[in-house]
């Protein structure tokens, strides 16, 4: 068994610790966020602290969802490269960019050199705090960007956040909509990484305990958006599940969701949770069965949350995605041996029978 978990994590700290944990990373740093840090204080607490601190600070507050590699060196060519710790505040596609900054800070490499592990050995330090419940960002070594419109994840030990702040009252904000889209992506993250073929007794203590909290508090959080304890549920599940999948990575739901996503403008949380209960049943695996008795029946868990997607979609593109589905990493660590004809039978699944889509 094997786990590596470097960040230092502060969750309900206020500041109140994590200021000297910041003075210590730098003199220097560089603010990648969107624009709703602005709305939820986020974005002033962390300025306030760096007035205080006397430290150097830019913001970049135009971040894109599924950080497409223009905004990236766009990014690099405004501000530049002299930055000791690159700050990601908000969902999943800043933290994902600082990521990449990072690395390309230290590094004269390409995006694409981003996705050979042996290019780069250094990176700038980050410190991730998540405005969302959905990502995981904060505790992984994952880092997904967009690459000529398809949605690709690189891996690297050196992108794990140095420092991650967790104030769940930033999260008090999101829409309903946002709220269980980003709810969907941790129990993807969460049931994907119960069912890989790399999980472990760590990653299950982990995946199983988010997969537990999740279906009893988001349902309930959907109805109660001001839930304070609610929030710091989802935010504390969404955290374990980022842990869960930085052992195992995700599966075959993820992929099969990538293309929603770039193609169809689908959340991506969403994206990914209409493939889970296909791939829940065709993955032979006993940990189903434990994901049925903690969760019940997920389609049924779904619908009560009224997920319905509805696009036009052809065969010629089903095709398409299918074939770039076979040939991503996900494949090989899914149970159930994904042909290119199962992956197909997957999307006319959820397009035909499962009653998430069209309606
Ligand atoms: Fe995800």
């Amino acid at each position: 068994m094997r786990f590596f978990l470097p960040t230092k994590v502060f969750f309900e700290d206020n500041y109140n610790e994590s200021v000297d944990e910041i003075k210590k990373l730098g003199e220097s740093f560089l603010i990648i966020t969107g624009k709703s840090s602005k709305k939820n204080g986020s974005l002033e607490e962390l300025t306030n602290i760096f007035e205080k601190l006397n430290k150097k600070y830019e913001i970049f507050d135009e971040t894109l969802e599924n950080p497409p590699k223009e905004m990236i060196e766009e990014i690099i060519r405004k501000f530049g490269k002299n930055w000791d710790v690159i700050v990601g505040l908000g969902g999943g596609s800043p933290m994902d960019a600082a990521k990449a900054i990072a690395v390309l800070c230290k590094n004269d490499i390409s995006i694409e050199d981003l996705y050979v592990q042996s290019k780069y050995k250094t990176a700038s330090k980050i410190i991730c705090i998540p405005t969302t419940s959905g990502t995981g960002s904060e505790v992984t070594q994952y880092s997904v960007l967009t690459i000529n419109n398809v949605k690709k994840g690189f891996k690297h030990e050196i992108v794990f956040p140095t420092l991650s702040i967790l104030e769940p009252k930033y999260t008090l904000t999101m829409s309903k909509e946002l709220t269980i889209s980003t709810g969907l992506d941790a129990l993807s993250h969460a049931v994907e990484s119960a069912l890989s073929l790399k999980s472990n007794s760590f990653s299950d203590l982990y995946a199983f305990k988010a997969i537990e909290i999740i279906s009893q508090d988001l349902p309930k959080l959907v109805n109660n958006l001001s839930d304070y304890s609610l929030r710091r549920n989802l935010m504390l599940a969404s955290m374990y599940a980022g842990v869960a999948i930085s052992v195992t990575g995700t599966t075959i739901a993820h992929s099969l969701g990538y293309s929603l996503t770039t193609d169809k403008n689908i959340k991506h949380g969403l994206a990914t949770a209409v493939f889970l209960p296909f791939e829940i049943e065709n993955s032979g695996s006993k940990k189903a069965e434990e994901i049925k008795a903690i969760m019940g029946n997920i389609l049924n868990f779904l619908k009560k949350l009224e997920i319905n997607l509805n696009f036009e979609v052809s065969d010629d593109e089903i095709e398409k995605w299918a074939e770039r589905v076979k040939n991503s990493s996900h494949v090989k660590v899914t149970p159930g041996n994904y042909t290119k004809e199962k992956i197909i039978k997957a999307y006319k699944w959820f397009f035909e029978e499962s009653g998430l889509f069209g309606g």
